[in-house]
């Protein structure tokens, strides 16, 4: 081929790529929506997608930008998003009228095996069904029996920590990576409390679990880079019948689960775990749960709870070494509930009473939500008005709407001096000022979080541990900017979440 025709055909190329990724920027042309320009490709979202901000970051100055306005068109990557930045009229879609928006956005990966059946994914009745066989799950009764398990793994961590001091207690601080040291113990819960398997990989860093574990995540490495490739061409990406997740891990999963409930159902063992409680409600329930389908929601606590969970406790350790007023008055607490609980084990009972953690942690979450924003999906035609009744904006079904969680929690007009840490803002003399619906760390109506309390129990049972034995400082690797470091859907610096742990006796 001539340089002449090598060139046309590569113009020709160019120019049908850059009318694919322009091509949904129409979408609000004729509907009287206020938008920014989007980019090609990337949308709204360059500096994330390319790696240069935390979507937290984007999303939030996205909503600074854009906040006097009650809706706004947003273009996250190719997919046009209506963003709602009214905190009542994020009431009305997503609680008032939540038949209209039961749905999250679609994910278009039907060669995924698992991820479909993840109740998150799943759709209209379907999930309906599911979530009222997962609400029991997740109560204080069943979160109580569970802590037991969680709790063993504290203190294999604490352990761990204790062998690797490098001096004797009391003499000097050490330096720790607590975004390597939070995998392992999000990991090692996993495993005890959904998996029904018990691993230690302080000791054993190299376990299968964690191995494979490690794999399965969205946020990081191939997976992520597919994942982004599937949001952006998911027709390309499912012609070639591409996967995120290598299928050999998957299968090891669902082997790990179906095993489990064979052996239990054979042997008559019962363990406070989530195979146990899967198998009483699949018992209990009249809609024949598929294998998959059971197996499937151990898998969200790789989505939902491995990066979450872990995330929390960092974000928070690392207010409270910038914070250390806030950090000794944690302390105080922590001591006066060891003191009560008479060398006895941490329980869940004790760990609501801790006022104060719950305080820190909500602040924590308030600071730094680790969900940037929440997405729901219009399924039925619906006008939107104010409370005057006046048409605010026409809804189509097919429309996707985002919550941007992460902009109204920074918002000065909600939360004062929102980059100060300011756990008093959850005191019980000031939460009753807090404005409803500016507050979503774990989203919001019957599409919320459903492992919320589950999180916030292994957040706090973990920080009573640490508090208790160690004071947290800053080492001279700790990040000085953490909203300007973090990269992709974490609130992770790139360089890691290092500090150092002074042990306290
Ligand atoms: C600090 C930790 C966590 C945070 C910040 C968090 C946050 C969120 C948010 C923002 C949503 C979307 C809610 C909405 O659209 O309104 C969500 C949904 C969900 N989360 Fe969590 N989550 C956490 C931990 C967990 C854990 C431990 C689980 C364990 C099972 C879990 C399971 C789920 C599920 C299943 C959904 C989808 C619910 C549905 O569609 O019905 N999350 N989470």
């Amino acid at each position: 081929m001539a340089f002449v025709e090598i060139c046309l055909v590569l113009a020709t190329i160019g120019l049908l790529l850059f009318q694919w990724s322009t091509g949904t920027f129409k979408a609000f042309k004729d509907r009287d929506l206020y938008f920014e320009k989007p980019h090609p490709f990337v949308g709204n979202m360059g500096a994330s997608a390319l790696q240069k901000a935390s979507f937290q970051k984007q999303i939030s100055e996205f909503y600074n930008r854009t906040r006097h306005r009650k809706l706004v068109g947003l273009f996250n990557l190719r997919t046009p998003m209506i963003q709602i930045n009214d905190p009542q009229l994020i009431k009305k879609i997503c609680v008032k009228d939540f038949d209209h928006f039961p749905n999250h956005q679609t994910l278009n990966i039907p060669n995924e095996r698992l991820v479909n059946d993840m109740l998150n994914v799943m759709r209209d009745q379907h999930w309906r069904n599911m979530r009222s066989v997962l609400t029991p799950v997740f109560t204080a009764a069943k979160m109580r029996n569970m802590f037991t398990l969680m709790n063993e793994s504290f203190a294999e961590c604490l352990e761990h920590l204790k062998s690797s001091q490098p001096f004797a207690a009391g003499e000097n601080a050490f330096e720790l990576d607590m975004k390597v040291l939070c995998n392992k113990l999000s990991n090692d819960v996993i495993a005890t409390t959904a998996f029904g398997l018990k691993v230690n990989s302080f000791d054993d860093p190299g376990n299968e679990f964690h191995k494979i574990g490690k794999t399965l995540s969205f946020s990081r490495g191939l997976p992520f880079q597919k994942f982004m490739m599937c949001l952006l061409a998911p027709k390309v990406f499912n012609f070639f019948k591409l996967t995120i997740f290598n299928s050999e891990n998957v299968e090891y999963f669902v082997r790990l689960v179906v095993d489990a409930m064979q052996y239990r159902e054979k042997h008559n063992i019962t363990r406070p775990d989530m195979i146990q409680l899967l198998m009483e409600a699949k018992k209990e329930s009249k809609n024949n749960w598929t294998d998959d389908e059971i197996v499937a929601q151990c898998f969200i606590f790789f989505f939902a709870a491995f990066e979450n969970n872990s995330n929390l406790i960092c974000t928070t350790t690392y207010e409270l070494l910038l914070n250390p007023d806030i950090q000794e008055r944690l302390y105080e607490e922590v001591e006066e509930t060891q003191e009560a609980l008479k060398g006895a084990p941490l329980t869940y009972d004790a760990v609501q009473k801790m006022t104060y953690m719950d305080m820190v942690i909500s602040e924590s979450l308030r600071k730094w939500p680790l969900s940037a924003a929440a997405d729901r999906l219009c399924s039925k035609d619906y006008t939107l008005t104010d409370d005057e009744g006046i048409k605010l904006f026409e809804f189509k079904a097919g429309d996707n709407i985002s919550i941007p969680i992460c902009g109204l929690h920074w918002d000065e007009r909600f939360f004062p001096q929102p980059q100060r840490f300011d756990p008093e803002r959850f005191s019980e003399r000031r939460k009753k000022d807090l404005i409803p619906y500016t507050y979503l760390p774990f989203g919001v109506g019957p599409r919320s979080c459903i492992g919320n309390r589950y999180a916030l129990m292994q957040a706090k049972g973990m920080l009573y541990s640490l508090i208790l034995n160690y004071k947290i400082e800053a080492s001279p690797r700790t990040t000085k900017d953490l909203w300007e470091s973090a990269r992709g859907f974490n609130i992770i610096p790139t360089t890691g979440f290092w500090m150092q742990l002074l042990p306290r006796k």
